[in-house]
């Protein structure tokens, strides 16, 4: 079911977002090639607790297993949901790293890719093409159009590079819970409800040098690529009004 918003919660939903797009401004300079990956999930955790927020990734998911982390911290092969730990982050290195806060109940998710020193060309490439595919998701986001045109501009901005768009994972609904309806996949496939005032949508590209496919390792969080190829990832929230829509986290330099 999709949770139309008003615009007393998308208001909550801006603030949330703006203080989520501030912790990413200054963790940006942090991220370096020495850093563990740890120390930079815990920086994350204070900056927000210290602002009022909640950690909205901290403990989500089964209880069995829920994500041990603040941030998500996925290198190179690794697309989404990578754990932070010791391990240090390398001149070369793709950083993505993923965020979500919840702020009097009102939840903002975004995601961003960092090159970390000197990336190879091609690395540098991928991570432009994906930053590009998200802001052509965001450009047919039309209320009165149908979703799966978010996800016919964005695989085809990347297959016109020749890369691979990853399709087991999705955006989707996002605002007063972490993952809502709609999912908003990247490759046209699923329901295809009409883009409408009141919904509030998570778009992120996932976009590989390989095929695509991904592989769950064995914690069934880290999300890696099938053939170990290059990944990078990119998020935005965005609201939609009545005869527009409006990116409400900010762009933030990766
Ligand atoms: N943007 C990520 C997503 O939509 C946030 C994940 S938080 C996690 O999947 F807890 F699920 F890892
Ligand atoms: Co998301």
């Amino acid at each position: 079911m999709i949770r139309l918003k008003t615009i007393e919660q998308i208001d909550g939903i801006r603030t949330s977002c703006k203080m989520l797009s501030a912790m990413y401004r200054e963790l940006i300079p942090l991220v370096k090639p020495g850093v563990e990956t740890r120390d930079l999930d815990a920086w994350a955790r204070n900056w927000i607790r210290r602002a009022g927020g909640k950690p909205a990734c901290l403990g989500y998911g089964p209880k069995k297993n829920p994500f041990p982390a603040t941030l998500c911290i996925s290198i190179n092969n690794t697309v989404i949901h990578g754990i932070p730990s010791a391990r240090k982050i390398a001149g070369g290195d793709l950083v993505s790293l993923d965020c979500g806060i919840e702020l009097d109940g009102f939840v903002s998710d975004q995601a961003i890719t960092i090159e970390a020193g000197k990336v190879s060309p091609t690395a540098h490439n991928l991570n432009k093409v994906t930053r590009e595919c998200l802001y052509k998701g965001i450009e047919a986001v039309k209320p009165g159009d149908r979703l799966l045109q978010i996800a016919r501009a964005v695989s085809a901005h990347a297959q016109s590079f020749g890369y691979g768009v990853v399709h087991q994972y999705c955006g989707h609904g996002v605002g007063l819970a972490l993952h809502e309806d709609p999912s908003v996949p990247n490759t046209p496939r699923g329901s295809n409800p009409r883009m409408m005032a009141g919904m509030v949508i998570a778009i992120e590209p996932m976009i590989t040098l390989g095929s695509g496919d991904v592989e769950l390792l064995d914690d069934d969080w880290t999300v890696v690529t099938a053939d170990d190829m290059l990944s990078a990832h990119w998020e935005h929230t965005i609201a939609i009004f009545k005869d527009h829509a409006e990116v409400l986290t900010d762009a933030v330099e990766g």
